[in-house]
Order: C-alpha cells, then sequence, then structure tokens
C-alpha cells in the first residue's frame, strides 16, 4: 500500500477550511491530525473542537496521532469528535493492550506510536492487536525536522515481525519525510507516510502529493 496522510500541523491555520479542501481535491490517502497535550512533548496543537472541525469538512479518514499522556482517558472524546485511526504513543500508555482494545471497542482503527529511542521488539506482544504501527522518524512535537536516518533499519525490522505476526498490520512514517526519502522508506516496507512541511510548505502541495506517492 502506498498512501500519503498530509500532516494538517503544517497548514495555515487561518485558512484551515481553504487547506483541508486543497487536501480533498489532492491524491492524499488520509488527513494527519496531531494532537499534542505540552506533558508528553514539549508543545500544545489543539484538541477535540479542531478536530470536530476539521471532520465537518474533510473527505477523507481522520488519522489521529495522540501526542498526549495516558491517552486511553480519551479514546471516546476522540471518537466523538471524529477520529477513524487512533494512534497512542507506546511510551504514554500504562495499559497499552487495555487502551488498544477501547480504540476498537469505539469503532476505530488502532495505531500504536514509537518514539526514536523505542526499539521494535517492544512491540513483540502488542502487534498482534495492532491495525497500524506509527515509527516516529523524528522526537515528536515539531514539525520541521530532520528526517533520523535510523529509521530505515527500524522498517525493516518491523515488517519482519509484522510478517511473522500480523501481515495485515500497516507501517506508517512521521517526521521529515520529502520526496527524497519517501521512495526509500516505502522500498523499505512502509505503506503510509505523513508529510507536513513537505506538503504545505511547497509551492504546489497538490503535485508534491502526487510526487511521495510515486
Ligand atoms: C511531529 C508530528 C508530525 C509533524 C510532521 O511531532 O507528529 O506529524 O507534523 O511534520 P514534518 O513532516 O514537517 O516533519
Ligand atoms: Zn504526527
Amino acid at each position: 500500500m502506498k498512501y500519503i496522510s498530509p500532516s494538517l500541523l503544517s497548514a495555515d491555520f487561518g485558512n484551515l477550511q481553504r487547506d483541508i479542501e486543497m487536501l480533498n481535491a489532492s491524491e492524499c490517502d488520509w488527513l494527519h491530525v496531531d494532537v499534542m497535550d505540552g506533558i508528553f512533548v514539549p508543545n500544545i496543537s489543539f484538541g477535540q473542537p479542531v478536530v470536530k472541525f476539521i471532520k465537518k469538512h474533510a473527505q477523507k479518514p481522520l488519522d489521529v496521532h495522540l501526542m498526549i499522556m495516558d491517552p486511553g482517558r480519551y479514546v471516546d472524546d476522540f471518537k466523538a469528535a471524529g477520529a477513524d485511526i487512533l494512534t497512542v504513543h507506546y511510551e504514554a500508555c500504562t495499559h497499552l493492550d487495555r487502551t488498544i482494545h477501547a480504540i476498537k471497542d469505539a469503532g476505530m482503527k488502532a495505531g500504536v506510536v514509537l518514539n526514536p529511542a523505542s526499539p521494535v521488539c517492544v512491540l513483540e506482544d502488542i502487534i498482534q492487536e495492532c491495525d497500524m504501527v506509527l515509527l516516529m522518524s523524528v522526537n515528536p512535537g515539531f514539525g520541521g525536522q530532520k528526517f533520523i536516518e535510523n529509521t530505515y533499519a527500524k522498517v525493516r525490522q518491523l515488517r519482519d515481525l509484522c510478517n511473522r505476526k500480523n501481515p495485515a498490520c500497516l507501517i506508517e512514517i512521521d517526521g521529515g519525510v520529502n520526496t527524497t526519502n519517501a521512495p526509500l522508506l516505502f522500498q523499505a516496507g512502509a505503506d503510509v507516510l505523513v508529510a507536513g512541511n513537505a506538503v504545505f510548505k511547497s509551492e504546489n502541495p497538490g503535485e508534491t502529493i502526487k510526487q511521495l506517492k510515486k
């Protein structure tokens, strides 16, 4: 699978509806929505009311990335706000299995996110429950950071783990993705690429999405 999920964190918040409509008309597959609490990550982005607004205008699934502590507290809230896929950090959950089941019971696709310093092997006993695993290719919190090269090796390890235990599980990559590393990531075994700055800071976002997908 080759999916592109542009990150609205890099959109113009003063013209959010315009940017969502641009994505509706583009070849992108999902809209990536970054929720940050200022505790799990140093930055604060936005919460459920903004997600609800995004849902109102979006014609594609919302891929909601929770960068918040103890995200299990907010599963039903984000379902109500319109999330289709909900990803939670391994590092932010004490009872990850419970949280993943709560997400699926609420009727969403469930994903686990790993920070750059968390090894793929910690997924060994949860991978069979995941619809998706998101590997962070930057330290979470900000758009526009430099891609961490070790990600390629992690994608290959994760692909092996999925082949062994859950072949249907999707692999998503987030952080510093651009038209240069995108083909290498797909080649290594990624299914979904998130791109913030690469899309929104480009001259022609629609064309960049097309390039990323190639
Ligand atoms: C970072 C967020 C990313 C971010 C990616 O913490 O999770 O989704 O928006 O932005 P770029 O593609 O600019 O690195
Ligand atoms: Zn993200």
